[in-house]
Formats: C-alpha cells, sequence, structure tokens
C-alpha cells in the first residue's frame, strides 16, 4: 500500500462538493471509470463497467444493495431501473446527495433508491441487512481500509457478496519512480492511501470474508483519462477550476500522471468480489 499523509477527509468533501458540477459536465452521471471494449462512447462504456462490475458479484434482480461512495447516484439508479435493486446510497457530499436524490427522481427510480449524506467510515447498518455491498471507486478515499472491510462485511447476510472496483497501487515491489507516481495521483486525487490487489484479498480475509475474483481491468479503462484530458483542454474548465480552488487545478494536472502511472505499470484497476460464507449447514445443502 502507498499512502499520502497529507490528504485529509474534509478536502476530500469540499472537493466533491465543488468539483460534482465539473464531473457531470465533462463526464455525465457517473464519476468513474469507463470499461472499453471496442469503439464505444464513454457513455457506453461507463455503464458497461457497470454491468461488468455486476456479473462479477453475481447481482441478482432484487438484490438489497448498499452502494459507498455513491457520487451522483449513477450505479444506485441504473441498478434500481435494470435489476430492480433496493438501493441505499453513501456519499460524504451533501451537494452530491441531492444530485442523487434529484436523479433518481427523474429516473423514476425514488420509491427504491434512498440516498444518504454520511461518512462510510463512520455509519452503521443493521447486521445482515444487504444481500450487496456495492462500492465503486470510493475505497481508495477512505483512511482505516481493513475497519471499514470488517464493519461492512457485517452487513451482508449469509452468502452476501461484496464488489469493489479500485484504483490499486501496481505490484510489490514497486521501483521508486513508480512509488512515486503512485504517491502523485494519492496527493492529486485525494486518496490517502491505494492498496494493492494483495491489500484487498487481505483485507476481504480478515473482515471474515471468502475472496471470489479479481480482474485487472486496466488496458481497458485507460481511455477514460485520454478522453478527459482531451475534453479538459477543449473546454474551458481548467480557467474555471482555477478559480475554485488550488487542489482543483492539481486535480487537472494529474490527468497525465495517472495515465502515465497506468501505462508504466506503476497503477493497475481491478474489480475485486468477495463473498460471506453461508454457515456449514446450509452451504452443504446450496
Ligand atoms: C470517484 S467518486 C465515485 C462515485 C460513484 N461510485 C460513481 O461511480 O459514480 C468517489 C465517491 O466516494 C465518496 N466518498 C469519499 N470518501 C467517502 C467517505 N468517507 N464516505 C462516504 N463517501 C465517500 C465521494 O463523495 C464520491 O461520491
Amino acid at each position: 500500500m502507498i499512502s499520502c499523509s497529507t490528504v485529509t477527509k474534509s478536502e476530500i468533501r469540499v472537493h466533491y462538493d465543488l468539483a460534482t458540477t465539473f464531473y457531470r459536465l465533462l463526464w455525465g452521471p457517473h464519476i468513474h471509470h469507463g470499461l472499453w471494449q471496442a469503439d464505444e462512447s464513454p457513455a457506453e462504456a461507463q455503464v458497461r463497467l457497470i454491468e461488468a462490475a455486476a456479473a462479477c458479484c453475481g447481482l441478482r434482480r432484487g438484490d438489497r444493495v448498499v452502494d459507498i461512495g455513491c457520487g451522483m447516484g449513477g450505479s444506485s439508479v441504473y441498478l434500481a431501473k435494470h435489476f430492480d435493486c433496493r438501493v441505499t446510497g453513501v456519499t460524504l457530499s451533501p451537494v452530491q446527495r441531492l444530485w442523487a436524490s434529484c436523479g433518481a427522481l427523474i429516473r423514476g427510480t425514488r420509491g427504491k433508491t434512498n440516498f444518504l449524506r454520511a461518512d462510510a467510515e463512520r455509519v452503521e447498518f443493521p447486521a445482515e441487512s444487504f444481500d450487496v455491498v456495492w462500492s465503486v471507486e470510493c475505497t481508495e478515499h477512505l483512511f482505516d481500509k481493513p475497519t471499514f472491510f470488517a464493519k461492512s462485511a457485517r452487513w451482508l447476510r449469509p452468502g452476501g457478496r461484496m464488489m469493489i472496483c479500485a484504483w490499486l497501487a501496481g505490484p510489490e515491489p514497486l521501483a521508486e519512480a513508480d512509488r512515486r507516481r503512485v504517491y502523485d495521483v494519492c496527493e492529486g486525487f485525494l486518496c490517502p492511501s491505494l492498496g494493492t490487489a494483495a491489500d484487498y484479498r487481505g483485507w476481504f480475509e480478515a473482515g471474515g470474508l471468502e475472496f471470489s475474483t479479481y480482474e485487472d481491468w486496466t488496458d481497458r479503462v485507460v481511455e477514460t483519462w485520454e478522453v478527459c484530458r482531451r475534453r479538459v483542454e477543449k473546454s474551458r474548465v481548467r480557467s474555471l477550476s482555477a478559480a475554485v480552488n488550488r487542489n482543483m487545478t492539481l486535480f487537472l494536472d494529474r490527468f497525465t500522471t495517472i495515465l502515465d502511472a497506468y501505462k508504466t505499470g506503476a497503477m493497475r484497476y481491478g474489480c475485486l468480489t468477495a463473498r460471506r460464507s453461508l454457515p456449514r449447514k446450509e452451504s452443504s445443502l446450496a
């Protein structure tokens, strides 16, 4: 794991409060990478990532899902609409909560979605209240990842699944230049740390889950940053961001750093899943 001690939680919240409108204009309702298969549009690639993540964790129609770090509710609304899921979205940002609630209203999923403004590291849900813990590109922002995994594993019913899409540090040992690249990404994108795929596996297992799958999607997501870089260059986002705050400019400047980190192997992008085991009697009948 590579850490950046300068990141604070209030900076993360302020970033999402301020930047969500930029994300919406630059990238659409999802704040995550696209997953390319051919020459589809960025919007199609973003939906493909959700579909692929749903397939990885064996999402079923009607599942009760908690969407940790739900952003503007892009995944939550999609899962409610296309999989008939009941989704509770959690975001640190009050502005995003508002975007998510409005999005659900407009897309007709208000009865199946519920959005909370809460810190995922502090929020509590009753034990066994969800079939799926779903998190796309949020765990990078958590400060105490092992404790979060142990806690959220208890929210799953036996047989429930956890699905995490995450920016990952490349496998150890990393060369010094690659460690620096990952550090710069952490600093620019406000991640207190980036774990390796092996770290995530360890956190699942320490939380009492059975590790199921890891898919490395790096080569299929990297186009995201080429598109974003082109869109920033063509638009007035950079001059607007300078008027917002210094972190926003640093964030835009690090688009090249992240591209570089993916291309050199310093960083990977992965979808990881795990399962809460069934009690011994039920699993032998299953
Ligand atoms: C990169 S965005 C991903 C958003 C969403 N999952 C999507 O794919 O569109 C990261 C999200 O994590 C949320 N986040 C960061 N730290 C958090 C925390 N401690 N508790 C809850 N949400 C958090 C941010 O508010 C933001 O919504």
